[in-house]
């Protein structure tokens, strides 16, 4: 997959793995992730779908309508893509934190969805259920964060509920936060994004 690696300055830190919105790429996330992290190694992917020439990380049939087909394969092509990455690299696949935005953080709920240890955290803004007709994988005490617009007309908040109900019975440690907008990524969001982050992954 198209990405950039950079590598940081902390050993101790997790990798971040960016996944942008419907639209972005690979350059997308970088000044979020320095936000949340100056000092972590950052891996930046852009998805393999195009829709009307923008990349996305997998297809749909019509707004917040997913094509599970795609979705599927686009979430195996990504778990394969970390491990690929990580010997590539030289980072500890078993510590990497996705920090998506929209279509991105539907593609990391949706590696949540499919796959045991695949992601050792989750930042997700403004996310949606990825899919409602499996049993998610066992995932004890994986802390994930939910940013979700109270005004958000993609996501509502049903689908924040929802993927939270579903995260949590599976065992993450899963915390929702609302803000009054709509689905626009904001500074608020990441400053909370920051502070969930420095207590569940920065060691004192
Ligand atoms: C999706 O398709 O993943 C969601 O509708 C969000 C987006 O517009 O990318």
């Amino acid at each position: 997959m198209q990405h950039v690696f950079h590598k940081g300055t902390d050993e101790k830190k997790p990798t971040l793995l960016l996944l942008h919105g419907t639209g972005g790429n690979e350059q997308s996330l970088i000044g979020l992730a320095k936000e949340i992290d100056e000092t972590a190694n950052i891996l930046s992917v852009r998805g393999n779908v195009l829709e009307n020439g923008m990349p996305r990380f997998f297809r749909r049939l019509a707004e917040g309508v997913f094509d599970i087909e795609d979705l599927i394969f686009r979430t195996q092509e990504l778990h394969d893509f970390l491990a690929e990455a990580a010997e590539q690299y030289g980072f500890d696949r078993k510590r990497i934190v996705a920090i998506g935005y929209s279509n991105g953080a539907n593609i990391a709920a949706s590696l949540l969805f499919h796959y045991e240890d695949t992601l050792a955290g989750a930042i997700l803004h403004h996310p949606m259920v990825p899919r409602r007709d499996i049993d998610l994988p066992v995932l004890p005490l994986t802390p994930v964060f939910i940013a979700a617009g109270t005004n958000d007309p993609m996501c509502t908040a049903q689908e924040s509920e929802d993927l939270e109900t579903l995260l949590s019975a599976a065992g993450a440690n899963v915390i929702t936060k609302w803000f009054n907008y709509g689905h626009q990524l904001t500074m608020p969001e990441v400053k909370a994004a920051r502070e969930w982050y420095e207590v569940n992954f920065t060691e004192a």
